[in-house]
C-alpha cells in the first residue's frame, strides 16, 4: 500500500469511529433530547481543544467495528484554558454499555489525570455492564471504582449522568466529587422499576425512582440539577472556574469585585424577634464578590446552605444555617451534606467561611432513630479534621452542640467573630428555663407570664455574644457591615497557615 493508500485506509476508519453507532442511533439520541458524545465534549471544552486519546482501541482498528470507540470517547481539552480530562460515553453504540476496553478507556482517563494533576469530568450515558462480556465487564467497573477512590483527594471528580446509569454502575458516580444531573432525560437506581415491583410489589416510574428531581431533593445523590444538557455543560464550566487543578495547588484567584447590593441592609436582615427567620443567601450576598454563590445542593436539607463564592477575587467554601428551613437546626441530611463539603473543601485548600445561626440539634425519634448522634459527628470530625483556614462569624443563635458544630473555635477555627445579635449559650432560652425553673414555673399563679419573664431574663444574661468573647472563644463581636472587611483581613492574615496532624494510615470518618 501506498502512503496515499495507508492514508485513505486511515481517514476510513477514523470516520467510522466518529460515526458512532450510526445516523439512525443517533437520531433517536436527539429525539430523546440527548446530543452525542463528541457534541456534548465540542460544548463542554474550549474550541478546538479537545484531544481524543487511544482513538483505535478495541475492534476500531479493523474495518469490521462493532463497537466504534468501544462506545467511549476519552481524551483531554480546556476549560477556560484549565486543562481537564474528560470521558464521555457514546449511547449510540451498544447503549454506552461498558465492556473491558471500555473500562480500559476510562481507566486510563483516571490515572493520567492524577499523573498529570487535572481534574476529571465524566460523561455517563449507559446501559451498565455490556451484557456479552460478562465478568469482564464486571471486573472493568471494579478497576474505576479503584481508581476513583485512589484519585479521591488528588484530583476533583466531577460525574455528568446524561442518560441512564443503573446497578453497580451508579457507584463510580457516587464515588466522584459532585454529581450532575438533567431533568427528564437521566436516571440513577441500584434497582430499575421492574425488579422493584417483583420484589416488594411496589410500583413506582423510572422518573420518581431515579430521576434528577429525586436525587436533588430526596436522596441527595446528586448535587445540581440542570434543565437541559446545554445547561449542565455550562454549569459545569462554572463550577472548574473555582476549583483547582489537584491538591497541591490553590484555587484560581479572580479580579476582585464588589458585593451586590447596599451593605446598610446587613444592619436588618436579622429580626429584632429572636423566633423569627430570614434567608441568610440575602447576607451571603451582601459580603461576597459580585453577590455570586455557586451553590452546591440548592434542593437538598435546605435547612444548611454550602457553596463557593468569592471574596476578593479569593474562593472560598461557604457553610451557612438556613433559618428559613427548620429554623436552620442540624438534622442527619444536613450533617451529611456539610461534612462531605468540608472535606472536599479542606482537601482542594479551600478556605471554609461558616456562617452560624443554629437553635441547636432538630429534636424527634425521627432524628434519633435514624442515627443523627452519628451522623452529627462527621460535621465535628469534619471541621476539627478540616486544616485550611477556617473562619466563623456567629450572626444569631449558637446554641449547645450545635454551636460547636459549626466551627467553633474549640473545633479550630482560625478567627471567630460574632455579631452583636450572637445568642451563644449552653441551649436556648426557652429550654433552659423549663428545666432550671421547672418548679418555680409550675408553681406560679400565671406560669406563661412567670416563664415569659424567665426567658426574658435568660436572654439578657446569657443569650449575648459577652459571656463567650469574655474566655475568649471570640476574636471580636464586630459591625455586620464590617464583616466583608473582616474575612478579607483574617484571610490574609492565615495565607500562610500550616497546622499538621499526626501521622496515620487515616483516620476513622463516622460514616
Ligand atoms: C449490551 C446493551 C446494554 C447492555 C443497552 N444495550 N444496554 N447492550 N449490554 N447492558 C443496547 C441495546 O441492545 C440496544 O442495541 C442499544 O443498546 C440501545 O438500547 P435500547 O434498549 O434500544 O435503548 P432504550 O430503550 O433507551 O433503553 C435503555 C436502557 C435499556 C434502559 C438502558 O437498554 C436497558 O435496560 N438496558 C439493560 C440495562 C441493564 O440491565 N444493564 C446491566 C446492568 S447490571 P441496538 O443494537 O438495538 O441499538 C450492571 C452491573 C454493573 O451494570 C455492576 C458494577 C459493579
Amino acid at each position: 500500500m501506498s502512503m496515499l493508500e495507508k492514508l485513505e485506509q486511515l481517514n476510513k476508519l477514523r470516520a467510522q469511529i466518529i460515526a458512532g453507532g450510526g445516523p439512525k442511533r443517533i437520531e433517536k439520541q436527539h429525539e430523546a433530547s440527548k446530543k452525542t458524545a463528541r457534541e456534548r465534549i465540542e460544548l463542554l471544552c474550549d474550541p478546538g481543544s479537545f484531544i481524543e486519546i487511544n482513538v483505535f482501541a478495541g475492534d476500531s482498528s479493523t474495518e469490521k467495528n462493532d463497537y466504534p470507540g468501544e462506545g467511549v470517547v476519552t481524551g483531554h481539552g480546556t476549560i477556560d484554558g484549565h486543562l481537564v480530562y474528560i470521558f464521555a460515553q457514546d449511547f449510540t453504540v451498544t447503549g454506552g454499555s461498558l465492556g473491558r476496553i471500555h473500562a480500559d478507556k476510562i481507566c486510563e482517563v483516571l490515572d493520567l489525570a492524577m499523573k498529570t494533576g487535572a481534574p476529571v469530568i465524566g460523561l455517563n450515558d449507559s446501559g451498565g455492564a455490556r451484557i456479552q462480556e460478562g465478568v469482564d465487564a464486571l471486573n472493568g467497573y471494579g478497576k474505576i471504582f479503584f481508581r476513583n477512590t485512589i484519585a479521591s483527594g488528588v484530583v476533583p471528580q466531577i460525574s455528568v449522568i446524561m442518560g441512564p446509569s443503573a446497578g453497580g454502575a451508579v457507584y463510580s458516580p457516587a464515588l466522584m466529587d459532585f454529581i450532575f444531573m438533567v431533568q427528564h432525560t437521566s436516571h440513577m437506581f441500584i434497582t430499575g422499576p421492574a425488579v422493584i415491583k417483583s420484589v416488594t410489589g411496589e410500583e413506582v416510574s423510572m422518573e420518581d425512582l431515579g430521576g434528577a428531581l429525586t436525587h436533588n431533593q430526596t436522596s441527595g445523590v446528586a448535587h445540581f440539577i440542570a434543565e437541559d444538557e446545554n445547561t449542565c455543560l455550562s454549569m459545569i464550566r462554572q463550577l472548574i472556574s473555582y476549583l483547582p487543578a489537584n491538591n497541591l495547588e490553590e484555587p484560581p484567584l479572580a479580579p476582585p469585585r464588589e458585593p451586590a447590593g447596599d451593605p446598610e441592609e446587613l444592619l436588618t436582615i436579622i429580626p429584632d424577634d429572636p423566633n423569627r427567620s430570614y434567608d441568610v443567601k440575602r447576607i451571603i450576598s451582601l459580603i461576597f464578590d459580585g453577590g455570586e454563590l455557586l451553590e452546591v445542593h440548592p434542593y437538598y436539607a435546605r435547612n444548611g446552605v454550602i457553596g463557593f463564592a468569592r471574596i476578593n477575587g479569593q474562593v472560598v467554601g461557604i457553610i451557612a444555617n438556613q433559618p428559613n428551613h427548620l429554623a436552620g437546626c442540624l438534622d442527619i441530611n444536613v450533617s451529611d451534606k456539610i461534612s462531605r463539603f468540608i472535606r472536599f473543601c479542606d482537601c482542594f485548600n479551600i478556605p471554609l467561611v461558616t456562617f452560624m445561626d443554629v437553635p441547636g440539634f432538630l429534636p424527634g425519634t425521627d432524628q434519633e432513630y435514624g442515627g443523627i448522634i452519628r451522623h452529627g459527628a462527621k460535621m465535628l470530625y469534619a471541621y476539627s479534621e478540616a486544616t485550611v483556614p477556617k473562619i466563623t462569624i456567629i450572626l444569631r443563635k449558637a446554641y449547645g452542640g450545635a454551636y460547636l458544630a459549626m466551627c467553633a473555635k474549640a473545633l479550630g477555627a482560625d478567627s471567630s467573630y460574632a455579631w452583636p445579635t450572637a445568642e451563644i449559650a449552653v441551649m436556648g432560652p426557652g429550654g433552659a428555663v423549663n428545666i432550671v425553673n421547672r418548679e418555680q414555673i409550675a408553681k406560679a399563679e400565671n406560669p406563661a407570664a412567670v416563664r415569659a419573664q424567665l426567658v426574658a431574663e435568660y436572654r439578657e444574661k446569657f443569650a449575648n455574644p459577652y459571656i463567650a468573647a469574655a474566655r475568649p472563644f471570640l476574636e471580636d463581636v464586630i459591625d455586620p457591615r464590617d464583616t466583608r472587611k473582616k474575612i478579607i483581613m483574617a484571610l490574609r492574615a492565615l495565607v500562610n497557615k500550616r497546622e499538621s496532624r499526626p501521622r496515620k494510615k487515616h483516620g476513622n470518618f463516622p460514616v
